[in-house]
């Protein structure tokens, strides 16, 4: 049966090659470069590899708008300041444009907004908002000390597993339910059905969003699990009317449904956990590519333990992390400015991806390219994060380049760094973002000795290369490094 499905659509594909009428290099209508399309499945350069495509077009375009097709929709990929200026002030749909052309997201994001008028990214921001953070904070570090603590005395192991692990711990708290967070089998589980979930997102999805590729069905199976676990919570609590205070329960009061539930926390932690994981172990790679950058960081946390604590020689992170819940999140956000400085450098440097969206209103026009009402829009990073008139030496770390003095000297240009969004969509979990970063670390570099090597244990001495499997999100690394560590006396070295 699969067999004779695959074998019409070959067929199909090959017609559509064959009676194509769309493979122009220029679109005449568009005026502007147009890569070679074909019906129904448009560009497919485009399916086969997002990330290599685009930045491919982008050196093709030389500086110009460029567009291609997805299906039957026209994407224009809008370039440089004019672009700029039209992609962060007009109108343009957001949702639109991410569940068209980022496969990822095309089975979590909700095809309308919360109830009423309130948007899923305002009501995203409410679960996080500065009362609720602070109340998180001391339970937050102790998730942290509690998972670091079974590291044990030393060892080496994969980043992007077990730091991205801490980052998991940490958005569970602020997207799901106690249930969950205070058992680590279930932290574990849910990391695994996320996995499945993201995994499953291929470009495929898009073309044949109704297709049962097995890795369509792996992700629907993944969504039924995470719905029925949620769901197992929800009835345990309804039949010994309890209640608890954490995220799952303001969802119940709301009135929402099980699958507006299971929804909105599989977006919440994609929202929260993959670029927060993956910048996470970026920022540590970066730090041991530059030893001076690393050394300053490590002071920052010494002297902001110090003004905290004077204890030494612990077997254990979870008494400074005590004093610093202590202290409030304020404490830990004013008195380490290295590593924002450093964190800021790291986004420019690692987030290279594109944003997207959808014109849903009128005709808009572009360096004299008409945007029709319909089409989806793209806009790279690069074209403002490595535009030399912006950032001199622009594959340069240079952390300095985000001193309040050089930030303020920047503002003349307009917006400048995209790395936390800008204009209608400024990322509403910056500073949750941010603050699980650090707290992250903190903890670490107070516990133990560390440092990232090549997967031989040799120190690193250049920067990995990106695995870019995705066009709107921080990837990993393409070859495995490694996290070595070994526990200290916490103090100063
Ligand atoms: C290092 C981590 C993060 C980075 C680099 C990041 C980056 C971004 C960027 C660039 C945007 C704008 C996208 C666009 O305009 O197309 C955005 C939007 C958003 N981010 Fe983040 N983000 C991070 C963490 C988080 C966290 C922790 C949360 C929530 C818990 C979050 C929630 C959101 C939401 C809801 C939006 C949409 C805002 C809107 O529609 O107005 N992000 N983020």
């Amino acid at each position: 049966m699969i067999s004779h499905i695959v074998a019409l659509l070959l067929a199909i594909l090959l017609a559509g090659i064959y009676f194509s009428t769309s493979g122009r290099k220029h679109d005449v209508k568009l005026n502007i470069p147009t890569k070679r399309s074909f019906w129904y499945i448009g560009t497919p350069e485009f399916f086969v590899d997002p990330f290599g495509f685009i930045m491919e077009c982008i050196e093709w375009s030389k500086g110009e708008l460029f567009s291609f097709r997805v299906m039957n929709n026209t994407v224009i990929v809008l370039r440089g300041i004019p672009g700029r200026d039209a992609f962060f002030s007009k109108g343009l749909d957001f949702m639109a444009g991410y569940r068209m052309l980022n496969p990822q997201l095309v089975d979590v994001m909700p095809v309308s907004e919360i109830k009423g008028d309130e948007s899923w990214a305002g009501f995203m921001a409410n679960f996080i908002r500065s009362e609720v953070l602070e109340r998180m904070y001391p339970t937050m570090l102790q998730d942290i000390s509690k998972i670091i603590d079974t590291w044990g005395h030393s060892g080496a192991t994969d980043p992007f597993k077990n730091v991205y692990e801490l980052v998991f711990a940490l958005s569970m708290r602020l997207a799901t339910c106690n249930e969950f967070c205070d058992d680590p089998t279930k932290v574990k589980a849910l990391m695994r059905i996320f996995d499945r979930l993201e995994a499953g997102s291929t470009p495929t999805s898009v073309i044949l969003p109704w297709f049962p590729t097995p890795a369509r069905i792996g992700r629907l199976l993944a969504g039924g699990e995470l719905y029925k676990m949620i769901s197992d919570v929800v009835q345990a609590r309804k039949k010994e009317g309890r209640r608890e205070d954490d995220p799952l329960q303001v969802l119940i009061d709301k009135g929402f449904t099980l699958v507006e539930i299971t929804r909105f926390i599989a977006m919440t932690l994609f929202a929260a956990v993959t670029n927060s994981g993956n910048v996470l172990c970026w920022l540590l790679i970066y730090l041991e590519v530059h030893p001076a950058w690393k050394n300053r960081v490590r002071t920052e946390i010494q002297d902001f333990l110090e003004t905290s604590s004077s204890i030494q020689s612990q077997p254990s992170v979870a008494p400074i992390a005590n004093i610093i819940a202590n202290m409030g999140t304020e404490a830990m956000e004013a008195q380490t400015p290295n590593l924002d400085l450093c964190i800021n450098e790291t986004l420019r440097m690692i987030f290279t991806g594109t944003f997207m969206r959808r014109n849903v209103a009128e005709d808009i026009f572009v360096s004299g390219t008409r945007i029709a009402h319909g089409t989806f829009l793209m806009y790279p990073t690069a074209d403002l994060h490595f535009d030399p008139s912006i950032y001199p030496s622009p594959h340069s770390f240079r952390p300095d380049r985000w001193s309040p003095e050089a930030v303020e000297d920047r503002k003349k240009m307009g917006i400048t760094f995209l790395g936390w969004g800008a204009g209608r969509h400024v990322c509403v979990g910056k500073r949750t973002a941010l603050l699980m970063m650090k707290m992250i670390v903190v903890l670490v570099m107070a516990g133990f000795e560390a440092d990232i090597v090549d997967e031989r244990g040799q120190m690193l001495k250049e920067l990995p290369a990106a695995k870019h499997d995705m066009l709107f999100k921080v990837c990993p690394t393409k070859d495995n490094v490694l996290l070595r560590y070994r526990r200290k006396p916490i103090g100063r070295d």
